[in-house]
């Protein structure tokens, strides 16, 4: 963006910057000492044995148990959750495993404080609900264990220059473990876009479509807690599983970085029709109020340029997709089904299947591991992000993704709820590497 443009934008935008002022997202005078100490691309001493303290072993968090116990040079020494039937469950993935018992942590929601403190841990890894990840990320690192959630890292800008700075000062790694990242199509993608064939990248988009009306009024698991937030929350709760791959192929925070949002909501619907389809007219559930837009949009504009589309929709009938578009200036790559087209090559105005596409372009990573990850979660993405997890802690190299990626794609879920109050007005996204992504390298091609 043009500075004569960014003024104008400053101006149209101003009670947007106003209001995202007011939360702190233009934050950003930390600890100098810290910030100079602390990287874009951070590296701790490797860790010969990774030991890991497991915090939320329910549906996503038994999945990440079950995958560690079987990658080499990591042992799960202790285990928390709120529901002691959770940490016997893992306790028992662990010892079956052959690794002795982890100390257990069950003593109620504030347990992983006690863990953090006590424990000798190299990471600590969260799969709590959304509103547990940053106090289980800060707890871990004021204990000086280097800390891992699930997605999206925090709900909050606030939260975002909380992990950053904790980060910095404490000189430990905090990542956001986006699976997505590591999918089959996802990676052939960028390793695509890496071999320039979609020429100079201008455009993508990513999404969470899924419909998830009946999770979200179960009576376990995410029911417990994910309905919640459509209550109180109209914008992208959810934006890292579009987000984190597109991140990867335009060099966000490696050469360029989310300049500033747009975005806006449908009314909610899907969730209010839900319960008057399936429960009786005197259920509590059908007095319930949602905020949530049905479909949400947001719209980034990059420093360099580029522009995103990111979408939210859960409570709506529909088949699954996150959508995965990279758009360049020689062609294309498009998800759900996943397809190329590139000038020059094949038929004119001609999609080339994925399925053609994989014996030449398939990401050496997923060659290298895809049999190893057979049968783990989500396809086996869960394992590839949770080997190269291990693997860099291991040898000390820099994380597949930092802190500011971390911030950076979580921050969209505040920005969004902010523009779609303000009727979608512009709202800038804080720099939160205060500079460093101008020099922070491109990722390169990851190996096992
Ligand atoms: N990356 C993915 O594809 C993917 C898929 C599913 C879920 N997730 C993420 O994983 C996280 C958990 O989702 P889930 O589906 O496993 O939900 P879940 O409800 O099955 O699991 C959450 C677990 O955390 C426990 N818990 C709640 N509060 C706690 C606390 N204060 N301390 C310790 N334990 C606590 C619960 O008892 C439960 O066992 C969420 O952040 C979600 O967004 C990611």
């Amino acid at each position: 963006m043009s500075e004569p443009n960014r003024r104008e934008f400053l101006k149209t935008g101003a009670a947007a910057v106003a209001g995202a002022a007011a939360v702190g997202a233009l934050r950003g005078e930390a600890d100098a000492s810290a910030q100079a100490a602390y990287s874009g691309e951070f590296k701790a001493p490797p860790i010969d044995l990774v030991r890991i303290g497991y915090v939320g072993v329910g549906l996503q968090g038994g999945s990440h148990v079950q995958n560690l116990i079987r990658i080499p040079g990591c042992r799960i020494t202790a285990v928390c959750d709120i529901r002691a039937e959770r940490t016997d469950w893992a306790t028992k993935q662990i010892t079956g495993a052959g690794h002795p018992a982890p100390a257990v942590y069950n003593k109620g929601p504030r347990d992983f404080e006690r863990l953090c403190a006590t424990e000798d841990l190299d990471l600590v890894y969260t799969a709590t609900p959304w509103e547990w990840h940053v106090p289980v990320l800060l707890a871990a690192m004021k204990n000086g264990k280097h800390a891992a959630t699930e997605v999206p890292a925090a709900m909050t800008i606030d939260d975002c220059w909380a992990m950053v700075e904790t980060a910095e000062k404490q000189r430990k790694h905090c990542v956001l473990m986006e699976n997505c990242n590591y999918d089959r199509p996802e990676m052939m993608a960028y390793h695509m876009v890496r071999q320039g064939l979609f020429g100079e990248i201008l455009h993508a988009e990513g999404g969470y479509l899924h419909d998830l009306r009946g999770i979200k009024f179960e009576n376990k698991d995410e029911g417990l807690w994910r309905r919640a937030w459509s209550m109180k929350l109209n914008g992208n709760p959810y934006p890292t599983h579009g987000l984190g791959p597109i991140a990867h192929s335009l060099d966000i925070n490696r050469g360029d970085r989310f300049d500033y949002l747009v975005s806006m909501s449908t009314l909610s619907r899907g969730l209010q029709n839900w319960a008057v389809d399936h429960f009786p007219p005197d259920a509590p559930q059908r007095q319930e109020k949602f905020v949530l837009g049905d479909v949400n949009t947001s719209l980034i504009k990059t420093v360099n340029g580029k522009t995103i589309m990111v979408q939210h929709c859960t409570n709506l009938p529909r088949p699954y997709s996150r959508i995965h578009k990279v758009q360049g200036t020689k062609g294309l790559f498009e998800g759900y089904p996943h397809r190329a087209y590139i000038e020059g090559r094949g038929r004119a105005d001609q999609w080339v299947d994925a399925a053609a596409l994989y014996p030449e372009f398939e990401h050496p990573l997923w060659k290298e591991i895809a049999a190893q990850a057979q049968g783990a979660g989500h396809g086996g993405m869960d394992f590839i992000e949770d080997y190269r997890l291990i693997k860099c802690l291991r040898e000390g190299a820099p994380l597949d993704q930092t802190v500011y990626d971390a911030a950076a794609l979580s921050a969209v879920v505040e920005l969004s709820v902010r523009s779609v109050a303000h009727a979608g007005q512009p709202v800038p996204v804080p720099d939160f590497s205060r500079g460093r992504w101008r020099t922070t390298p491109p990722l390169g091609i990851l190996h096992m």
